[in-house]
């Protein structure tokens, strides 16, 4: 097991660390074993991910939300290099491959991309996921996985400035949230920097927060996020956390 992570690693460092975007074909035989798939991203934002996340390429069983295996992507990827993963050979429990952000413990945050290996049954090939380019910036995965998914459809775009008079729309929600006052609880604050147990933010959106506003953000959360929204709920912390005033 450590013979292959190390294995792995290596490939994937020396993968990366030639700009040329030229990938490498077939790093391993897809033998009858399981298979192969080969993820090509470019990434940016690397160094605003919090030091708590990796992004990487990861293989769930359905219904566990804890990673099986994982391919980590270096934190040290400078912004727009090419990168390539090859997995060699996916055991069959393996239901989605997915390129996501995960935490310390493999559990996954949000999904950037994932194939469904059951769409590939017949597959002898290897299987190509080309995820583009990605932003992994705290805020830049928030806004696309979070806000754009959950939130904007009342915060802003429909057009105007939102329910509560907050937008969250992309590049408007910094400024709506940032050590900015509520318009509905008189002297507290939306975003509260460095600080994510006074935020409102955090207050509405954690367990217990159903009743604060008059509308139900817990739920919001929780009917996107499923069972990865106590891990969405630790990466909005994170973010609020690192914000500097
Ligand atoms: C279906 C509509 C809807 C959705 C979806 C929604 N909100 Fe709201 N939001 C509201 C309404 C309505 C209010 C004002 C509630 C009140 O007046 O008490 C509000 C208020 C807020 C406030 C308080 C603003 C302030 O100034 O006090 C925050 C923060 C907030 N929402 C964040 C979010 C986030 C983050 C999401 C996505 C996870 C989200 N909302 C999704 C309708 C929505």
């Amino acid at each position: 097991m450590a013979n292959k992570k190390t294995f792995f690693l290596a490939a994937l460092l020396a993968l990366t660390s030639c700009d040329s975007g030229n990938i490498v074909e077939d790093v391993a035989e897809n033998d009858e074993k399981g298979r192969a798939v080969k993820l090509s991203v470019k990434v940016s934002g690397m160094a605003d991910l919090n030091e708590k996340y990796t992004l990487a390429l990861a293989a769930f069983k359905s219904d566990d939300n804890y990673a099986l295996t994982v391919y980590t992507i270096p934190a040290t990827t400078e912004d727009n290099a090419p990168v390539s993963i090859v997995v060699p050979s996916l055991s069959s429990e393996v239901s989605t491959v997915e390129l996501a952000i995960i935490d310390r413990l493999r559990q996954r945050v949000v999904s950037l991309e994932s194939i469904d290996m059951s769409d590939y049954a017949k597959t002898t090939d290897t299987i190509r996921i080309d995820a583009g380019t990605v932003n992994v910036g705290m805020l830049d995965i928030l806004q696309q996985h979070v806000f754009n998914v959950a939130c904007i459809q009342c915060h802003g775009a429909g057009g105007g400035s939102g329910a509560a008079g907050l937008n969250l729309t992309e590049g408007q929600a910094l400024q709506n949230l940032q050590d900015a006052a509520s318009s509905r609880k008189e002297g507290r604050f939306r975003v509260v920097s460095g600080s994510a147990s006074q935020s409102l933010l955090h207050q509405i959106l954690a367990e217990g927060g159903e009743d604060i506003l008059h509308y139900n953000h817990t739920e919001v959360l929780s009917s996107h996020f499923k069972n990865d929204v106590t891990a969405v709920r630790t990466f909005i912390d994170d973010w609020i956390n690192g914000l500097k005033k």
